[in-house]
């Protein structure tokens, strides 16, 4: 049979929410990865450090007891976010990163920052404490195309924030467009860029393929086939720059399947098996280790993980929901089969 044997990886950013559904999709996470970066974009959001480490307890008491799991937790920044706020938490061994989310841009980002001109004192207190900033790259203006608010968040407060802080760590999270990858490979080593299965599989035709398919509608919304070949490109081709981020963003099946359906793709249950398959078709399962499991860690200084994980060439079906308490979620690619598996 074949098999694959990688180093575990870690999740360089996943939404596991909180409470019942926390419960319901936290195992997926714990058996996919060692490690994962947890978005902070609850209601409210994790603005200090003291909501983070009582989240972090949250996490890790619903986290089956046998499987050893670590979260890596965020702060959401704000326009008040102190300066000593920024301070504890680059001093906390527990937080790894704050979160920009441009006000209005996605789900629960309404306490975001509106002006990044607002946040220059944090920055600044980041650049010199070493704490990288993650960054949801898209305006918010609805007068531009939702399939330009990414390059345009590259070119206007990407470019800015990278040139007023050149020693910051930035990592523009999940990637959609052409624009966004060679800004990045033309950045400086301190600017990296995550990317998620399902803009490396989908382009944006999955959304609306014979009618409306809102399992597949995320924020940055998919794009056309070549910005998802240059992400196939960046992720297959060895640079260090790029890495894995399933965003698996798990929203109720009844809030998805809506005449105003929510943003996010649930992926965690599948996380390896379907970056293996676009690894695969590209010839590529060489590179899946790179780009899984040591680009994360060596971007964020943290120690390669020990372990390793095995994925078998054995077809599953993945189920059309996962339920649990008055939990129902809908899996990306639910009633699909899958090449790979992992044991
Ligand atoms: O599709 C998305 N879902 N994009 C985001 O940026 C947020 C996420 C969520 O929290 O649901
Ligand atoms: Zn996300």
């Amino acid at each position: 049979m074949k098999t694959l044997t990688l180093t575990k990886p870690d999740d360089w950013h996943v939404h596991v929410r909180n409470g019942a559904l926390l419960r319901t999709v936290i195992a997926h996470t714990a058996k996919q990865f060692a490690r994962a970066i947890i978005m902070p974009n609850l209601k409210p959001p994790v603005t200090t450090v003291a909501q983070a480490l009582a989240y972090r307890e949250e996490i890790l008491s619903a986290v089956p007891a046998e499987t050893s799991f670590e979260p890596l937790m965020t702060l959401y920044m704000t326009a008040s976010t102190s300066v000593e706020e920024v301070k504890s938490a680059a001093d906390s061994p527990y937080i790894h990163a704050f979160k920009l989310y441009p006000a209005g841009a996605t789900t629960n980002s309404d306490a975001g920052v509106s002006d990044v001109k607002q946040i220059y004192r944090q920055l600044e207190t980041m650049e010199k404490f070493d704490i990288p900033l993650l960054i949801h790259g898209e305006v918010v203006d609805e007068r531009c195309d939702i399939f330009d608010r990414e390059k345009q968040f590259v070119s206007t407060h990407l470019e800015a924030i990278t040139r007023d802080f050149p020693g910051l760590r930035v990592v523009l999270e999940h990637v959609t467009t052409a624009e966004a990858v060679y800004f990045v490979e033309s950045a400086g080593p301190n600017v990296a860029a995550t990317i998620t299965p399902q803009h490396l599989l989908f382009n944006r035709n999955a959304i609306l393929a014979g009618g409306i398919r809102p399992h597949f509608y995320c924020l940055p919304i998919l794009k056309r086939e070549e910005h998802r070949l240059a992400l196939v490109r960046a992720a297959t081709g060895g640079s260090q720059k790029f890495f894995l981020c399933t965003d698996s963003a798990p929203h109720l099946t009844a809030l998805k399947e809506n005449a105003c359906g929510c943003a996010g793709c649930y992926s965690a249950h599948a996380a390896l098996e379907l970056y293996a398959k676009v690894f695969e078709e590209n010839g590529a399962l060489d590179k899946l280790e790179n780009f899984a499991s040591f680009n994360g860690p060596d971007f964020y200084r943290l120690p390669r993980n020990s372990e390793v994980v095995t994925l078998i060439k054995s077809p599953w079906n993945i189920p059309d929901f996962y339920a649990n308490e008055d939990v129902r979620i809908t899996p990306l690619l639910a009633g699909e089969t899958l090449s790979w598996k992992l044991q």
